[in-house]
């Protein structure tokens, strides 16, 4: 339909990448044009009628009109049948958008202060990307690590909360190749704007490849491995491991043995004080640094990936 199309213009809406988004965008336009339509009636109607009916001498009479029947039923009918059309549309949207299909590909979604993980069934695991093939039902399980945060893809039209020690759900079939944003819509600390993820839509057999190539994690080099948890466990929103980049937790570039100056005395960046920082990240911190920041990892990390993030940090020179 014209007008349809004419509130889809491409600048007014992330691009629809899902059908469901396609859907959602043709009742929004019908919401929003309809609004207009009532609403030029509304107010134009009132501003001819006070023109016209404006009081234009002392004894100009209002003539006694009680009611009309004809015109009641039209201006309580008409509104009757478009509320309930919208009513009828947008529960099928939602209805569709809420049903989650069988079969689909299935990820884990943990949302954390301040990243997006990841965590596919193969092992592969990300942080802050989400991977996933065109034309594929994929449903997110979701879950939060520490405080309330949601998953949401304007370009698919779906937001969803994660919370602490439930599961909720959502599903998408993308029919477009491309980057997405995931954005964090719910504030869950001094970082929820930074939250931000990619959605990327890429062929099956790109995918296939990815996803084979990620998995392998476990039979990776020591520090090679380190990296990757590294990235997982976003520590690089916190921590930086390039020279002279001053983020909210102390760079690890060049650092190793290096001394450091903390609120219980100074100590060398080993890997008893690495180990400390990363499941006890208030016990020692370096001064300067606000102690609340870090959260700790206790319990998330086994004994190997502790050694090899220190492996991996012991080697940034
Ligand atoms: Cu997570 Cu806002």
């Amino acid at each position: 339909m014209f007008w349809l199309n004419l509130v889809q213009a491409q600048s007014f809406m992330p691009t629809p990448a899902t059908d469901i988004a396609q859907r959602v965008d043709n009742l929004y336009s019908f919401l929003l044009i309809s609004s207009l339509i009532a609403c030029i009636i509304l107010i134009g109607g009132m501003i001819y009628f006070v023109v016209k009916y404006k009081r234009k001498s002392e004894n100009d009479k209002t003539p006694r009109i009680t009611h009309n029947n004809f015109l009641e039923f039209l201006w309580s009918f008409i509104p009757l049948v478009l509320f309930l059309i919208m009513f009828a549309w947008g529960w099928s949207v939602y209805h569709d958008m809420r049903k989650m299909p069988e079969n689909a590909l299935e990820i884990h979604i943990f949302g954390k202060q301040w990243a997006w993980e990841a965590q596919y069934k193969s092992g592969a695991a990300t942080s802050n990307l989400v991977m996933v093939p065109i034309d594929t039902d994929v449903k997110l399980i979701m879950t939060s690590k520490d405080v309330l945060h949601s998953f949401y893809v304007p370009s698919f039209r779906i937001k969803q909360d994660t919370v602490p020690g439930r599961y909720s759900t959502l599903w998408f079939n993308s029919n477009k190749l491309g980057e997405f944003h995931i954005f964090c819509t719910e504030y869950c600390g001094t970082q929820h704007s930074g939250m931000i993820g990619t959605l990327k839509v890429v062929t099956q057999q790109e995918f296939d490849a990815w996803l084979e190539e990620e998995s392998k994690v476990s039979t990776l080099p020591l520090a090679e491995r380190g990296a990757k948890i590294f990235q997982v466990k976003a520590c690089a929103s916190c921590h930086s491991v390039a020279d002279a980049n001053v983020k909210v937790g102390p760079a690890l570039w060049n650092q190793w043995g290096q001394q450091r100056n903390t609120s219980s005395g100074d100590i060398a960046l080993n890997e008893e004080y690495t180990r400390e920082s990363i499941l006890n990240p208030n016990a020692r911190v370096v001064k300067g640094y606000n102690p609340n920041i870090m959260p700790s990892f206790q319990g998330q990390l086994s004994e190997v990936e502790l050694t090899a993030l220190i492996e991996y940090i012991k080697g940034l020179k």
